[in-house]
């Protein structure tokens, strides 16, 4: 294990078995449907690419990067899209891929942004779902796990851009806020 991890939340295994559940449930829920995932930059690459494996249905992927958030650990509350949609999303149905919701801010200023172009419809699918802290009023149509009040990392999410690439969900030691 990576030495500045306190704890595992979300083993493995356990992120997988979830994925592919969602991937079922969107597959029967958007069947016949021209689907596009939106995946937001950074966080979300690596639950798009799981979950997208887990559709069994013809889709097309766009990005987004936006940013709420400095490299600390409180959200500003100013959304800035960093980098636009390739394509027009009219006629289509968007879902959203995020890697967690904290208070709403940044997802509901972007589903309102892409509603706002046309579109058949705009859900949102998160891998984490953090409520306690929720400011903005959102509806999400699929969540993976709920996590309590505590700041995350790996399987996409960051502090000050590293640990991306750890395979599981966890928390950090107190001391790598502090440094
Ligand atoms: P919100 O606008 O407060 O919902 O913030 C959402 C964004 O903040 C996410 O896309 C993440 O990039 C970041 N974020 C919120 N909580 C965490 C966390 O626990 N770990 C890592 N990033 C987080
Ligand atoms: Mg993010």
């Amino acid at each position: 294990m990576n030495s500045d991890i306190k704890s595992v939340l979300i083993a493995e295994d356990v992120l997988q078995a979830k994925i592919a559940e969602l991937g079922a449930k969107i597959t029967e829920e958007y069947r016949g449907k021209d689907l596009l995932l939106v995946c937001v930059l950074k966080g979300a690459v690596i639950f798009v690419s799981d979950l997208m494996r887990h559709i069994d249905l013809p889709l097309d992927i766009d990005f987004m990067a936006i940013s709420s958030y400095g490299s600390n650990t409180q959200s500003s509350g100013v959304v800035r899209i960093l980098k636009d949609l390739n394509a027009s999303i009219e006629g289509r149905h968007v879902l959203i891929v995020e890697d967690i919701i904290d208070s709403g801010l940044t997802l509901s200023y972007l589903a309102e942004n892409l509603k706002s172009r046309g579109p058949k419809s705009v859900e949102i699918c998160t891998i984490l779902d953090k409520p306690d802290r929720r400011t903005a009023q959102l509806d999400i149509k699929y969540t993976g796990f709920q996590v309590p009040d505590e700041f995350v990392v790996g399987y996409g999410l960051d502090y000050a851009e590293k640990y991306r690439n750890l395979p599981y969900i966890a928390i950090l030691k107190e001391e790598i806020y502090s440094n």
